[in-house]
């Protein structure tokens, strides 16, 4: 081992904890712009449109806007949208509710995270 190594191999384990942190928590600023360009062709947070509204759907019961049309596998869905429902929603929204009719998912984890962050961030 050369003598300037160390300092980089111990540099490069603090950057992989900080991915891996930002990655946990996901983050709310990315999430909004992931959600303006994935997510508001169908959906807005205060108004339903071909998807439900999001504000407050943090701790809300999935199909459970009135008035929003749903599919009766969502409304009849006894799901409380947590932080890693959400997430396991937006990989998978079939697999997670099968005969849901959202026909999109995420399948970048980071991103996947980051959105969940901004949905959290939406009072109702
Ligand atoms: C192609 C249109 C479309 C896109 C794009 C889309 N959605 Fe949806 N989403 C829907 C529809 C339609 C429903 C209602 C599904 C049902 O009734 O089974 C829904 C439902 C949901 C729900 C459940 C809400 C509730 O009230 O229970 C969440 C959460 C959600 N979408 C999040 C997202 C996020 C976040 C994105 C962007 C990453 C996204 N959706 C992108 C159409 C879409």
């Amino acid at each position: 081992m050369t003598p300037w190594d160390k300092p980089l191999r111990r540099r490069g384990l603090v950057l992989l904890f900080a991915a891996a942190a930002a990655h946990a928590g996901g983050d709310a600023a990315r999430g909004e712009q992931a959600y303006e360009a994935r997510c508001s062709g169908c959906h807005s947070v205060q108004a339903d449109r071909i998807g439900p509204r999001h504000a407050g759907v943090l701790g809300r019961r999935a199909g459970s806007v009135p008035g929003f049309d749903y599919s009766p596998a969502l409304q009849h869905s006894t799901i409380v949208w947590t932080a890693p429902l959400l997430e396991r929603w937006l990989a998978d929204p079939e697999a997670l509710i099968p005969g849901q009719r959202m026909g999109y998912s995420v399948p970048d984890a980071a991103a996947r995270a980051d959105i969940v962050a901004y949905l959290g961030t939406l009072k109702p």
